[in-house]
């Protein structure tokens, strides 16, 4: 039977298009599937452990890992990990992926939005300060774009506070700061590889934490609450004493995982050159800002390519119409409702003055050079 999926409202596929995202698949994969395919193993099974290992020498030395089947769902084990708790108070970023926020609505906790940074749109470091009390569990901040919040500043109010980091780096693997991974900022560090990130398993999410005692209860939570090991042993012990959940990855999306991996220099080296192209085009334009991390003490992984125009609309229609597409991708968490009952303060100033004007423009692997300078000149031309 025919399938009723459309991408609409995606670009039609008549004529050359520049699509905002695209997954990437590892030419490998193809073939290394199939051996999963026919394995024992689909479902959770060794590759995932493999995964967890390869990902904690690349990204995450210093941390325990722990592969899920979702960003959020290493978020909300990272939540529980912390120990949040209804009627806790957290503060976390106005500007993010809902999925960043939602699980805290699972727990009920107490949520303070931070404000914008202009600069970079990741969260003001000077709101925060306004927004700690005595009350405060934890920090809760993304990375946004793959631009690194300042995580020395984190970690200063971390410690002045005695305040736990979580850092949502679901946009940012890979992303330095001060030379240093950013994993090593941070209390709990989660990533996501939903279909369109850096590397993706369709979907899939890591959690990344510093405390070693912590191990055990996250696998345990990542699967009902049983102990696997025990289990697998024939020998276990009937009883489950926490609530657990369902939030284990799979082999076969760990096989594509660590097949990507592999390529993880190449990806983030064509990130990178597009995201030049673009700066290089659209600084002539005085009408255009890109948010940039030039002068700070970090490494982008490139994830977005923001723009901010007083002509947001006006652009992505005149864009759309050569097949560029173009997306807020998010929107500010205040304006959902679900939020309604359980944040505290109301005023955003920064994120006011950006509400109408962001745009992100496409940045993957399958936008050449050309296509860059295509996409960038265009914008120059419209915008003049
Ligand atoms: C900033 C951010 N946090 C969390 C998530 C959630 O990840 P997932 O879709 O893997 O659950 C995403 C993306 O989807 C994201 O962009």
């Amino acid at each position: 039977m025919k399938s009723n999926f459309t991408d609409f409202p995606l670009l039609e596929k008549k004529n050359k298009t520049y699509p905002l995202f695209y997954p990437y698949i590892a030419k490998s994969s193809i073939k290394s599937m199939q051996t999963v395919l026919k394995s024992r193993w689909i479902g959770q099974g060794p590759l995932v452990d493999d995964f967890e290992k390869v990902f904690k020498n690349k990204f995450a030395k210093n941390n325990e890992c722990v592969a899920v089947g979702s960003g959020t769902d290493a978020l909300h084990l990272a939540f529980i990990l912390a120990n949040i708790r209804k009627n806790d108070e957290v503060i976390c970023p106005l500007f993010t992926c809902t999925a960043t926020n939602i699980p805290l609505l699972y727990i009920g906790a107490k949520i303070k939005f931070a404000d914008i940074d202009p600069k970079t749109m990741n969260v003001s470091i000077e709101h925060i300060k306004k927004l700690i009390t005595k009350k405060t569990k934890a920090i809760i901040f993304v990375n946004y774009g793959g631009v690194p919040c300042d995580l020395e500043e984190l970690n200063k109010l971390k410690n002045k506070h005695n305040l736990l980091l979580i850092q949502d780096a679901a946009q940012s693997l890979g992303s330095k700061f001060k030379n240093k991974d950013i994993t090593n900022y941070a209390d709990f560090t989660i990533f996501s590889f939903q279909a369109i990130k850096h590397i993706t398993s369709g979907d899939g999410g890591l959690l990344s934490f510093k405390d070693k005692k912590l191990l055990d209860a996250a696998r345990r939570i990542r699967w009902f609450g049983i102990d696997r090991i025990k289990k697998q042993g024939g020998t276990w012990e009937n009883d489950i004493k926490e609530v657990g959940y369902k939030y284990q990855m799979t082999d076969l999306g760990a096989r594509l995982l660590l097949d990507t991996l592999k390529e993880y220099k190449k990806i983030t080296t064509h990130r990178k050159k597009i995201f030049d192209i673009y700066k290089k085009i659209l600084s002539k334009n005085k009408n255009i800002k890109i948010l940039d991390t030039t002068n700070l003490l970090l490494t982008n992984s490139h994830w977005l390519c923001t723009i901010i125009t007083d002509k947001r609309e006006f652009l992505q229609k005149k864009l759309r119409k050569l097949n560029i597409e173009t997306n807020q991708v998010h929107f500010r968490n205040d304006r959902y409702s679900i939020f309604d009952k359980f944040v505290i303060n109301k005023k955003f100033p920064n994120m006011d003055l950006y509400e109408d004007k962001y745009l992100v423009i496409p940045l993957n692997h399958k936008i050449s050079t050309k296509d860059a300078y295509f996409i960038s000149n265009s914008i120059n031309r419209i915008l003049k």
